[in-house]
């Protein structure tokens, strides 16, 4: 790690989820477009960034795990002969899919950080599957999946008791930066703040794929939360718990600094 967080009076984050390898994905195609996002996850004070490609889904034929820890290593060789200040390791966006448990045990498929604890887990946006079967099996192989952007799921964002079971399963949700700014529309942007509001909301991480549609906003998100839910939930969410998912170390629940309680509530109607 290359900064001390929260040590200063500018905050700095770790990002758990980021489509920062060139041509792996629908990330950046080339080196250089990797190196620009690379630099502009730098400039949003990302020091540690774990390099999150698409696995299985679409990406079932590629993007093994011996092939993204080589990629990561050069990239990481790029970044510190073109001076950019960011450290990135493994990991992988892991397409829900029955085959997962094997997978990870055969070193085909990445849990965060290279870490064996923590598996970031993408749901198909087009229907509900329930995962209570794959929680269990994780579990058995003591790895905690955390769920990406459920927010941008428009089920669950409608139906968010849903979630209840998982997470008392022990799943993770994590949040998208830019939803929380309304980058992803209005039902997407109510559900995160409405799982962040009842301290459902382990992470946010930037899901980064490019400088256009798709920037980090690591800092903008926090400065939002600390504005509406305040610093020490946006320190939890966006800096302490993505640190610990890095170092390998237990996650803190956000359940007590929520101000509402661990049940179910409807995203308003309005949304
Ligand atoms: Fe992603």
């Amino acid at each position: 790690m290359k900064t001390e967080h929260m040590k200063s009076e500018q905050e700095y984050y770790v990002d758990i989820h980021c489509h920062c390898l060139p041509a792996v994905d629908d990330g950046p195609i080339t080196m250089s477009e990797s190196l620009s996002l690379c630099r502009a996850l730098a400039d949003d004070c990302i020091t540690d960034v774990i390099a999150t490609p698409h696995q299985l889904g679409r990406f079932s034929d590629c993007n093994e795990a011996a092939q993204i820890r080589d990629q990561v290593a050069a990239l990481n060789e790029e970044l510190e002969s073109n001076g950019i200040s960011l450290n990135v390791v493994p990991g992988g966006d892991v397409r829900l899919d029955e085959r997962m448990c094997r997978l990870i045990e055969a070193d085909k498929v990445l849990t965060l950080a290279d870490g064996g604890k923590y598996v970031l887990l993408e749901l198909p946006h087009e229907v509900f599957i329930d995962i209570e079967t794959l929680l269990v099996e994780l579990s058995s192989l003591d790895i905690r999946a955390i769920i990406s952007h459920p927010e941008r799921h428009p089920i669950i964002a409608r139906r968010p008791r849903v979630l209840l079971k998982w997470l008392e399963q022990s799943a993770y949700l994590q949040v998208t930066s830019a939803s929380l700014l309304g980058d992803f529309g209005t039902l997407a942007q109510k559900a995160a703040w409405h799982f962040l509001n009842l301290g459902w909301v382990s992470f946010v991480a930037t899901d980064a794929h490019d400088l256009d549609g798709r920037s980090p906003c690591m800092k903008a998100a926090f400065g939002s939360i600390c504005a509406r839910l305040g610093g020490a939930m946006a320190r939890l969410v966006c800096i302490e718990n993505p640190l610990r998912v890095l170092e390998g170390r237990d996650v803190l629940s956000a359940r007590s600094m929520s101000t509402r309680k661990w049940i179910y509530e409807r995203v308003p109607s309005n949304s």
